[in-house]
């Protein structure tokens, strides 16, 4: 089997980050989204990955390498416009040749791991009624942002519907697809949504309308599409819960560390509180602070007599004098400070697409 991670396509939802850098690589608990895609497709045994990248691609390949990192071996495969999942699956068709595979959305973060959903299709497709493709759905509170499943009463789907304006139910497709090799003649007899877009919702009911079989499974723990900020915030929070203490770094006799904390070698904690879960990464300088719980800081950052709490800050960036500061995501190379004497006016530089609330 092998696996397609799609880290193509526009993150327009998390501009201005998104300007200068795939989104697949913002990280969450200090580690790129993409990675934990990867890290699971090898997990679940799966080891030769195509990646499809787009714009972004240059910064994906150093990001990722040739993947003896992870144990696998990466092919890329250059996508020339972000023209839909589908259009993913149609130019992937000599590095996928005629195995199965899994096809991953590389924003996508799950709980639970990958192999017995792997496991789960190769017994059906060892049985009596094979089926062509596996979808993996989940309960959602607003379907009009997925892809929707309606199924019958015997839990077979019978259609698929991307993002409707009047969802026929709140079962939402997870990023996470398996296919046999049926899949290229479905992308290849579809055509374009009205968004222009190859859609691997109209492929999957295309192969359902044609007789094929695609099972489903309902996912249990949690899974996050991390296009925007709040669901970013919320994955961080969710993957830092699992961290175990581990401090390499320096903490001086003024500074405590209460819960889960990972201070990374060549980190430095001085006269400051750190209430984990908390990762702070190689470099970085927490200097009369308190870091608050859920927070991720990146390397080589300083956070100096400033509050931090449920944020990711980026690597190389600089928080300083800022009494308080929640539910914030800081780019890389940014600084944040306040002057010393309350301002009359704010001066600021802000990029295109910024969002800057002053209370
Ligand atoms: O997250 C689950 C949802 O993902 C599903 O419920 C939807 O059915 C599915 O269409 C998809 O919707 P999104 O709007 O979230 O897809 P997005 O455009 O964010 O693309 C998902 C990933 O695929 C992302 O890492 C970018 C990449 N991509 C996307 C397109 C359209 C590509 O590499 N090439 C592309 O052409």
């Amino acid at each position: 089997m092998k696996a397609l991670i799609l880290a193509g396509g526009a993150g327009t939802r998390l501009r201005p980050i998104t300007y200068t850098r795939a989104k697949q690589l913002v990280p969450v608990a200090n580690t790129p989204i993409l990675f934990y895609g990867i890290e699971a497709m090898v997990a679940a045994g799966i080891t030769d990955i195509g990646v499809i990248i787009g714009d972004t691609g240059d910064e994906v390949r150093e990001a990722v390498g040739d993947g003896s990192r992870f144990g696998a071996t990466i092919t890329y495969i250059p996508q020339e416009a972000p023209l839909g999942l589908a259009h993913c699956v149609l130019i992937a068709r000599d590095f996928l040749g005629d195995e199965d595979f899994v096809m991953y959305l590389g924003d996508n973060l799950l709980e639970q791991d990958l192999a017995a959903f792997v496991e789960a299709f190769e017994e059906a497709r060892a049985g009596d009624d094979p089926p062509v493709a596996q979808i993996l759905l989940k309960q959602v509170p607003d379907p009009h942002r997925f892809g929707i499943a309606a199924l019958d009463e015997h839990g077979n789907v019978v259609s698929l519907v991307e993002k409707p304006a009047d969802p026929p139910s709140d079962l939402a497709l997870v990023g996470v697809y398996l296919f046999d090799k049926t899949i290229h003649e479905a992308v290849r007899a579809i055509r374009p949504s009205a968004r222009g877009e190859l859609e691997i919702t109209d492929a999957i009911q295309w192969l359902i309308d044609t007789g094929h079989r695609v099972r489903t499974e309902l996912l249990t723990g949690w899974w996050i599409d991390t296009g925007k900020l709040t669901p970013l915030l919320e994955a961080n929070r969710l993957l830092l819960e699992k961290l175990e203490t581990r401090v390499e770094g320096s903490v001086d006799d003024r500074s405590t560390l209460d819960g889960r904390v990972v201070v990374e070698a060549g980190a430095e904690i001085v006269n400051s509180r750190v209430r984990g879960p908390v990762a702070i990464a190689a470099g970085t300088r927490i200097v009369d602070s308190f870091i608050g719980p859920f927070t991720a800081i990146g390397a080589h950052c300083e956070i100096l007599n400033s509050e931090i709490e449920h944020s990711v800050v980026m690597e190389r960036s600089i928080v300083q004098d800022i009494p308080r500061l929640e539910d914030s995501l800081i780019g890389r190379d940014a600084v944040v400070r306040r002057s010393q004497q309350r301002p009359r006016a704010l001066r600021l530089m802000v990029g295109d697409h910024c969002q800057i609330d002053v209370e």
